[in-house]
């Protein structure tokens, strides 16, 4: 196989590991903390899940697991988008899982969930493994969001694991996927059979985390992949002085990405997609502040900027979230009408026919293609896919119209030449930084520890991240205690509460504290590439948001 020089050059690194997990693999073990409770909803949660409800946190500690080195068989599922340091995850897991039996085999399940249930794999080996060390993607068995919530899913997850003696799955995901792997746990412990599962925490949008789980995986990298490119395309708008640019970032619900780029890039504007919803700011209120901006820099002579767009802004726009929500009701209930239209004009109708006179007016106001956008299939769980919801477009269009409609008036005399930009794809799949290296490592080796302590229901987790890998601890956090229950497609259901960014949280308000003056000056700053080789506070730091939360 052919490969670049940084990839040859990255399968050698050693990822670094948690000081109590560099002991010999037999003299650790998760060590039972305070018993817990879910975050909200406690009675409905506990009934719906008897066997995992109210588990223990658990340490990882110095102590003998003589059943350490038993020979299993462990099935591993990358579930979802992509997210850099997947590989690692599966490489810390295989390493732990062969030091302590070189006999012990691993089973990486194909395309998703889904390949447990069609029993698809294929076997781990170092021979295989070796050429995905330290790399990003998921390509080494793939990825999918198949949700796990049937009974027959379930069944047939029991009979594949029968077949090849596999007595742990690890499920690597983001919220929903781990909502499935306690949900899966559940069912397995409820009808005695002998298969654990254990949930490791990915997704670049940063919003599974809570006091236990501090950070996703893949946001470390993927902030900072898109931080690069920001401030290169900052450093070209300051050099041309010509281009407002609106660059909309991948991160799904929460603004965790944009915020995060934002700290590191200083850009003039930065919509938060929460504070708009907390204020309830109209799209015509978001266009405005918009506006008011490009016109202020254009009195001190700069036609030129740069504004951060999260993708799920247009979800807590109140007026688009509520027009989204009627249409994913419309497409739900009204499948077959929907399926039956021809063409785009007639689609159009029927949805703008059904909808509520306020979502008629708004719905009949968006650009054709905005329209199509929103029409499209919800993912698997019921999300609107807003990555190709092209907000930035949106806005800048609706941004042009209200500065000519100023110019008219006489208020504003600048040029304004849009330029848009999506940012997602590019950061998920790319060489894991070395937090994410190390990191992700860790959260693998680590699962393998929870798994030889006889545990199930539980998120590998790795804290004190902010403090250098000498100081992380390791642990387990049993899954339910992340739940509490939510409306999906109409019903009440329990799930891992996602976290958004906070208003009161310390990264927004130090963001608040500086956007005047980034809007108005131009404090610009250029985080440049991700270096791996180098000194510590170059290539091991991670997040602003992390180093403020932590501080
Ligand atoms: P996960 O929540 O599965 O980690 O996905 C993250 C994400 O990259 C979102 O930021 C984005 O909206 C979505 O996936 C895009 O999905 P797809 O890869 O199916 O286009």
């Amino acid at each position: 196989m052919k490969v670049s020089v940084l990839q040859e050059a990255r399968y050698g690194y050693q990822p670094k590991l948690p000081v109590v997990l560099r002991n010999p693999i037999d003299t650790i073990k998760p060590v039972n903390g305070a018993p817990t409770r879910s975050v909200a909803d406690q009675e409905k949660i506990k009934a719906l899940f008897p066997k995992t409800y109210g588990l223990s946190k658990v340490s990882v500690e110095k102590g003998e697991n003589p059943d350490c080195g038993e020979k299993r068989n462990v099935g591993v599922i990358l579930s979802g988008g992509q997210a850099p340091g997947g590989h690692n995850v599966i490489s810390g897991l295989f390493d732990a899982l062969k030091k302590a039996n070189p006999k012990s085999r691993l089973f990486g399940f194909l395309g998703g969930p889904s390949g447990i249930t069609d029993d698809e794999y294929v076997e781990i080996t170092e021979d295989l493994l070796r050429w995905y060390r330290n790399t990003g993607g998921f390509d080494i068995i793939g990825s999918g969001r198949t949700k796990l919530e049937t009974e027959e899913q379930f069944r047939k997850c029991a009979a594949v694991c029968r077949k090849h003696g596999i007595g742990a799955i690890v499920i690597i995901g983001g919220d929903d996927s781990n909502t499935n792997a306690a949900v899966l746990a559940e069912y397995f412990k409820g009808n005695d059979i002998p298969v654990q599962v254990i949930g490791c925490p990915k997704t670049i949008d940063g919003d599974l985390k809570n006091e236990n789980i501090e950070i996703s995986f893949g946001f470390d990298t993927a902030t900072k992949t898109y931080s690069e490119l920001i401030g290169n395309i900052e450093r070209d708008a300051y050099s041309a002085k010509k281009y407002w640019h609106f660059i909309k970032l991948m991160g799904r619900s929460a603004s965790h990405i944009a915020l995060e780029c934002a700290m590191q890039t200083q850009p003039n504007i930065c919509l938060i997609g929460e504070e708009v919803q907390e204020k309830k700011q109209s799209l015509a209120q978001v266009v405005n502040t918009i506006a008011d901006a490009v016109e202020t820099r254009a009195a001190d002579g700069n036609n030129f900027g740069v504004v951060l767009v999260p993708e799920g802004l247009i979800e807590f726009i109140p007026e688009m979230g509520v027009l989204i929500e009627e249409i994913n009701e419309l497409l739900a209930k009204e499948a077959k009408g929907y399926a039956a239209c021809s063409g785009e004009a007639e689609q159009f109708a029927f949805i703008s026919g059904q909808l509520s006179q306020k979502s008629q007016a708004v719905f009949n106001l968006l650009p054709a293609k905005i329209k199509k956008q929103l029409l499209m299939d919800r993912d698997p769980h019921g999300n609107v896919q807003v990555s190709r919801i092209e907000t930035e477009k949106l806005l800048a269009e609706m941004v042009g119209n209200e500065l000519a409609k100023r110019k008219k008036e006489g208020t504003y005399i600048g040029k304004y030449s849009p330029l848009t930009h999506f940012f997602g794809y590019e950061g998920r799949c790319a060489f894991p930084s070395n937090f994410d290296a190390d990191y992700c490592y860790a959260l693998g080796y680590n699962a393998f520890v929870l798994i030889a302590g006889g545990l199930s229901g539980y998120m590998s987790s790795i804290t004190k991240l902010h403090k250098g890998v000498d100081n992380w601890q390791a642990g387990g956090i049993p899954i339910t205690m992340m739940f509490h229950m939510e409306i999906r497609n109409g019903v009440s259901k329990p799930v891992i509460r996602k976290a958004l960014v906070e208003l009161k949280g310390k990264p927004f308000t130090y963001f608040a504290a500086h956007r005047d003056e980034w809007a108005r000056k131009t404090c610009y700053t250029y985080p440049g590439a991700i270096q791996y080789w180098g000194p510590a506070n170059v290539c091991d730091a991670t997040t602003f948001t992390l180093g403020i939360e932590q501080s």
